[in-house]
């Protein structure tokens, strides 16, 4: 068995202290040793977006990040984060234009959304498709999906205006 490295990690706001074998991805980390099963695991190649969690507040491919490369770090997850803010208006948007049907993709394309929405208040409906085309849906055909990302970002303007 391969050698366990200490890791010391604060996950939606809690610290952790555990030892883990190096190769262990982050997702994988969140998901078995954590039980945060939100994050999801599609490709594993770091195509998908499905496993899209935030460190150290930017958004990281799970799967192409090894739990040890948190060490000493911030992990957000979709679990800490759905009850206020940006996710949670994001969560309504969803909804609202029905830009959801499985929801394997969903926790990932909130992630990406949420970063979006904080980074770039001013996307147009383009960039908007761009910046989440590194997330893949299999059911909803994504135009929802920018609606819903779009209602976010133009409501957020007019409540600030
Ligand atoms: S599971 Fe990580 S990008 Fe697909
Ligand atoms: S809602 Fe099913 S994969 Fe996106």
């Amino acid at each position: 068995m391969a050698d366990l490295h200490p890791l010391h990690v604060t996950v939606n706001g809690q610290a952790h202290r555990c030892s883990i074998a190096p190769r262990t991805h982050l997702v994988d980390f969140l998901r078995e040793d954590l039980g945060l099963k939100g994050s999801h695991l599609g490709c594993e190649h770091g195509v998908c977006g499905a496993c899209t969690v935030e460190l150290n507040g930017q958004i990281v491919r799970g799967c192409l990040t090894l739990a040890v490369q948190a060490d000493g770090g911030s992990v957000q997850t979709i679990e800490g984060l759905s009850q206020s803010g940006v996710i949670r208006d994001l969560q309504q948007a969803f909804v609202a234009r029905n830009a959801l049907q499985c929801g394997f993709c969903t926790s990932g394309m909130l992630m990406a959304a949420k970063e979006l929405v904080e980074t770039r208040p001013e996307a147009t409906r383009a960039e908007v498709r761009e910046w989440i085309s590194g997330n893949y849906c299999r059911c909803t055909g994504y135009h929802a999906i920018v609606d819903a990302i779009c209602d976010v970002l133009r409501q957020r303007k007019e409540t600030q205006a």
